[in-house]
């Protein structure tokens, strides 16, 4: 990364989580000035060189020392929705430049276009950034493929069988570094300013197939066993939120016998191909190892 280095600080969101953690530790090891923001005073996760700020999204007065004397700012927002207005004046009082992880909610394909409170959410965010005006770049990941983290590598450490719904379902996953590496690009690099960026991976794969590379990586079998949509939905129950499990259900069905959307925006930002799902399976088996 080459930024225009911005003397000011760049104040990240989301900082403890996945996408923001990565943009923070890309940001710092570049000689960016980055300050995360966190909840927690004990701030777990949050990388070397880097000045923790505690605030909540929720309590926007909370967040007024964390921006003081920023140049920009990556919004995650994982929030309830009713602080947003409040959140983004503050926002946009405080930093010439935004940078915000929202979602393709607005791509024309079946995948994205399925009814989806976290859309809504982001659809927002966006608006109020729009009317509050500070130079604005929205990054929407298509489907992360950490996201097979959270979804199978239980069931694979511990059965060696994914029990899954909507196989044939195909997505293009998004490497998470990809993602954090554009969002980083485009918080210190100028020229992104009204950027609206769809960020998918290079290649288009059924969630049988993603399976498959998985266990490609680990050198063994890994069965699929195919899931009718109520079958998931009792053995997600109680453990996964059902809004969460009816959206999925119906972004998989809605594409089955399309194939997966497929952008060249990784490539466009960062002149290098995006990470295949094989590159990150191979990055990520010990997890699967556990
Ligand atoms: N999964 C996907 O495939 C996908 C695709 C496209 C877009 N997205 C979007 O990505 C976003 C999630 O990103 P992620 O997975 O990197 O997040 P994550 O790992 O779930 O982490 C959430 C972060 O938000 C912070 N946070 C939560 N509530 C907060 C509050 N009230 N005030 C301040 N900080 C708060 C947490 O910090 P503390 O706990 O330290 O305070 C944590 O750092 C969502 O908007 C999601 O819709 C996901």
């Amino acid at each position: 990364m080459t930024p225009s280095a911005p003397a000011a600080p760049v104040l990240v969101t989301g900082a403890t989580g996945r996408i923001g953690g990565a943009v923070a530790a890309l940001l710092a090891s570049a000689g960016v000035r980055v300050r995360a923001l966190t909840r927690r005073a004990d701030a777990p996760a949050v990388p070397a060189n880097v000045e923790v700020a505690t605030g909540d999204l929720t309590e926007p007065e909370s967040l007024d020392a964390a921006l003081d004397g920023v140049g920009a700012v990556f919004l995650v927002w994982t929030a309830p929705p009713t602080t947003v207005p409040a959140v983004v004046d503050r926002l946009a009082a405080h930093a010439r430049r935004v940078v915000f992880l929202s979602s393709p909610h607005r791509t024309p394909h079946p995948f994205f276009q399925q009814p989806n409170p976290v859309a809504t959410l982001h659809a927002d965010i966006e608006r109020y950034l729009a009317a509050a005006g500070p130079e604005t770049t929205i990054i929407r990941p298509g489907m992360l493929a950490s996201n097979a983290l959270f979804w199978w590598a239980d069931a694979i450490r511990t059965r060696g069988v994914v029990r899954w719904p909507y196989g044939a379902a195909e997505t293009a996953p998004v490497d998470d570094r990809d993602v954090a590496a554009v969002a980083a690009r485009t918080l210190v690099e100028d020229g992104h300013a009204g950027g609206d960026y769809v960020l998918t991976g290079p290649e288009v794969l059924s969630q049988v197939e993603q399976v498959g590379v998985i266990a490609d990586a680990l050198g063994r079998r890994v069965d699929f066993r195919e899931l009718s949509p109520d079958e998931f939905r009792h053995e997600t129950e109680g453990s996964w939120p059902r809004p969460v499990v009816e959206m999925l259900l119906a972004a998989w069905g809605a594409t089955i016998g399309q194939p997966a959307y497929v952008t060249p925006t990784v490539a466009d930002v960062l002149g290098a191909p995006p990470r295949t799902f094989r590159q990150w399976a191979a990055d990520h088996t010990a997890e699967f190892e556990g």
